[in-house]
């Protein structure tokens, strides 16, 4: 096997031999200055689930996991590129009990469109404390653990009367700002008060579409914000929408309220009012923002770097009582099996399959995931073993960025079709068995051995499957397909092929996810 497309000082450095990684927690033992300076590779060898590595001058001995060769995020989740903005958006509403025993379709929903509403909470006061505590940690700040939202003699904030408030983001004197905002509702009898969401990421990417100028000056022109109670004095000078190194979208800073004079030339003072005002009014479009009462023992969690929150006014003094409380957005996109909250790996899934998966397959006339159940519907009727119908319902797990990265989401890339198997046998492996997995692993492997022994069988392939074909590497030789025959899967990858091939009928109605729960459940414990 050939040395893969690595530089040999990037494969030392990530070497996972016992000398280089301490296996207990994955660390590196070694620093970069460590390598020698002529690291060089002399020999690469194909190790079945590793890769064995001889490094010059040295002679050191590395091993790699095929693992380490998966695509790396390109974003770190936070960005819009892992995001969905919308224009509007069904809320995804989840109630108490539900959550407990299933947190990831809300959880991914806050990830993904910024928010998510729990309903049928406890209406105890705290309860917005104990709300954190399933899936991160409170952020205490100078308001304390928790804040009151209702109305005051002495308001130190609007937010504390009946005053309507325009979409905001909280805390932005704060660095760095609370990612997350939790708002607990223990008694609304008020008249007005209705809340709302608008999502400062899609209002950013109008801007940046529709008035360059103005986008650009928003990300490069600093701006402080300021809170002072006479006790505590808080600044931040950060500018209105936060791009990361790449220019993406990143965090985006919006409060009038507590926003500073702005410094520079009175030129610049009109260009810079010409952008905020322009922002500001794709912000208030028409139709963009989600509204909602709160009722008692309702939980509105939102993303507080992009969404921009807001409530109109109301009156009934005293009888609209909210519980605020911050938290952090690092807890929320913790990826399984690397510390922090673990989701189960089955909900997961689920959640995958109704988000990231209902988009477009690539060229395909169906959705991923409506592919996927449509061959595990046909494994089932095939009456196929459990562990090929559950390789069959999740054979392209790999094109799902955000389960693959830990982080974020994207689309089916044509370029990375080549590795969607192994990706998603890799991940699939820290949870199922192998019966589950190599299937998945081997699958497009099985395409290119069915075009090499049966005639016929490329003829009738998709248009999308003769294309990633070729970047897969074409028919199998008569020496790779003799390999391939004798593989102790490859039986059960044929299989899956055949349904994987039949399963792109968009006329076809299949059972959803929830009907492979316990069967994946029941694979799930043979490991
Ligand atoms: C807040 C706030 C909104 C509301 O306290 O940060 O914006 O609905 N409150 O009262
Ligand atoms: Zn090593
Ligand atoms: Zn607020």
């Amino acid at each position: 096997m050939t040395a893969p497309p690595f530089a040999p000082m990037w494969l030392r450095d990530n070497c996972h031999c016992g000398q280089c990684l301490d296996p207990r927690n994955g660390q590196k033992l070694v620093s970069v200055a460590d390598v020698p300076a002529g690291v060089s590779v002399l020999s690469a060898e194909d190790g079945g689930d590793v890769l064995r590595v001889v490094f010059g001058p040295d002679g050191h001995r590395g091993v790699f996991p095929r693992s380490l060769f998966a695509r790396p995020p390109d974003d770190d989740g936070r960005t819009e590129d892992s995001k969905e903005l919308w224009d509007t958006v069904r809320p995804t509403t989840v109630d108490w009990p539900d959550y407990l025993a299933r947190p990831a379709p809300l959880l991914n929903a806050v990830r993904r469109t910024g928010f998510g509403l729990l309903r049928a909470t406890p209406t105890d006061p705290g309860t917005v404390l104990e709300i954190v505590r399933t899936f991160g940690y409170v952020r205490t700040t100078n308001y304390g653990a928790l804040f009151d939202v209702r109305v005051e003699e002495r308001p130190t904030n609007l937010a504390f009367t009946g005053l309507s408030i325009g979409p905001h983001t909280d805390n932005p004197y704060r660095d760095p700002v609370p990612t997350l905002q939790l708002l607990h509702c223990l008694r609304n009898a008020a008249t007005g008060g209705e809340s709302g969401l608008v999502d400062g990421f899609r209002a950013a990417a109008l801007l940046r579409d529709t008035d360059l100028a103005a986008f650009t000056l928003l990300t490069r022109t600093p701006v402080s914000f300021a809170w002072t109670d006479g006790t505590t004095y808080l600044t931040a000078r950060q500018p209105m929408i936060g791009v990361d190194p790449l220019g993406r979208i990143r965090e985006v800073r919006f409060n009038n309220r507590s926003l500073r004079p702005v410094s520079g030339t009175a030129a610049e003072q009109e260009a810079f009012y010409r952008a905020y005002r322009a922002f500001d009014a794709l912000l208030r479009r028409p139709g963009a923002t989600v509204t909602f009462t709160l009722a008692p023992g309702d939980c509105v969690i939102f993303d507080n770097t992009r969404l921009l929150h807001s409530r109109t006014a109301f009156t009934d003094h005293g009888a609209r009582h909210l519980q605020g409380c911050y938290a952090d957005l690092d807890a929320l996109q913790s990826v399984p099996g690397h510390g922090g909250v673990t989701m189960d790996p089955i909900d997961e899934l689920d959640a995958l399959f109704a988000g990231e998966g209902a988009r477009d397959y690539l060229g395909e006339a169906v959705s991923q995931a409506a592919h996927m159940l449509q061959a595990a519907a046909l494994a089932r009727e095939a009456g196929s073993p459990p562990a090929l119908v559950a390789a069959t319902l999740l054979h392209d797990i790999g094109h799902f960025d955000s389960l693959v990265t830990g982080v974020g989401a994207g689309s089916v890339r044509q370029s990375t079709d080549v590795r969607h198997s192994d990706t998603g046998a890799e991940w699939l492996s820290r949870w199922f068995p192998a019966a589950a997995c190599e299937p998945v692993r081997l699958h497009v492997a099985a395409k290119r051995y069915l075009c090499a022994v049966e005639p016929g069988y490329a003829e009738q392939l998709s248009e999308a499957s003769v294309h990633t074909l070729s970047l897969q590497g074409g028919p199998m030789s008569t020496g790779e397909a003799a390999a391939f025959a004798v593989h102790p899967f490859a039986a059960d990858a044929v299989a899956l092929r055949r349904f994987d091939e039949r399963a792109k009928d968009p006329g076809r109605d299949v059972p959803g996810f929830e009907a492979y729960r316990s069967l994946l459940e029941g694979q799930r414990r043979l490991t």
